[in-house]
């Protein structure tokens, strides 16, 4: 079993392979496309992807995040076909769906800025995020990952895949997501920056770090199986006392910014990712994934 997850965005349409900009090396791939380049690395004993989705189009509540024939789904539906062994783990959240580009839904009287940020209706929130989870295991992912920080999160989405017979499906929560600038160069990947605010609202404080241990808690006795710490470099305190504190399986997420600035130095990415290995670490989502496996 391999110790890292690779991220993958997937897009509508055939024949896609299209370069990200921002991150060099990275690709946004179509269904077809993503078999092929899939195929080599599952071949060399990666067993672990997570799964993100550009939708054909966004609206306001974003619906096409829990359609049963959306992007994420369709496409874990053609990965298990072909890959039935591996772990398809997919990203639960609406930032990428919705027009307004923030992870949860805003009704209009509710569509009001706050000093730190946005305002979010949370009830309507945890129900689509619930019906998205719910679909993804449909189309047969093994992990749902909520990463919208909305609270409640984990034990919404535990009780609606329980209530449709999904029990075996588990939860890797991003318990402790702070609000970074590191996610930038993703954010122009999958076309999903806030249209007005930012995320400090539900993100958390990058300076406090009880906040995050407290959240990882919370998520686990909510029904978290596995707790993400994001990003990761920046953050190895965290990932460092989640591992001491909690017995959970801890996953850290190499985000894009840290990527970007690491990029083309393999010196200095095994160096780091020695680093998040030894904060204790049991899993990393790293674009970097394909050079360790
Ligand atoms: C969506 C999401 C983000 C990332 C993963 N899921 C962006 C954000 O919260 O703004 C960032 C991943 C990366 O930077 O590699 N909620």
């Amino acid at each position: 079993m391999s110790q890292f997850i690779l991220p993958y965005f997937v897009v509508q349409g055939n024949g896609q392979k299209q370069p990200i900009a921002s991150m060099p090396g990275i690709y946004r791939f179509s269904i077809d496309k993503l078999l092929e380049d899939i195929d080599p690395v599952v071949a060399q004993g990666l067993d672990k992807i997570l799964l993100f989705g550009l939708p054909r189009e966004k609206d306001e509540l974003g619906t096409e995040a829990f359609a049963d024939d959306g992007i994420v789904q369709q496409a874990v539906k053609v990965i298990k076909d072909h890959f039935p062994q591996l772990i398809v783990m997919t990203d639960v959240c609406l930032c990428a769906y919705t027009t307004q580009g923030h992870c949860g839904v805003m009704t209009n009287d509710k569509c009001q800025m706050s000093n730190d940020g946005v305002t979010i209706d949370s009830e309507a929130t945890l129900e689509a995020l619930a019906r998205i989870a719910v679909s993804h295991a449909r189309a047969g992912a093994a992990y749902v990952a909520p990463s919208a920080m909305m609270r409640g999160q984990v034990r919404a989405i535990r009780k609606a895949l329980d209530d449709n017979s999904y029990q075996q499906v588990k939860i890797m929560a991003y318990s402790a997501k702070f609000a970074s600038s590191f996610y930038g160069p993703f954010r122009e990947a999958m076309n999903c920056s806030p249209a007005f605010g930012d995320r400090r609202g539900y993100q958390l404080d990058p300076r406090d770090s009880q906040a995050a241990l407290e959240r990882i808690r919370i998520e686990i006795d909510e029904g978290a199986d596995m707790v993400m710490v994001k990003p990761a470099l920046a953050y190895l305190d965290i990932v460092f006392q989640a591992k001491q504190l909690f017995n959970k399986p801890v996953a850290a997420y190499n985000v894009s910014g840290e990527y970007v600035l690491l990029h083309g130095q393999p010196t200095l990415i095994k160096e780091a990712i020695i680093a998040i290995q030894r904060a204790g670490a049991d899993y990393i989502i790293t674009y970097h994934a394909k050079e360790f496996i």
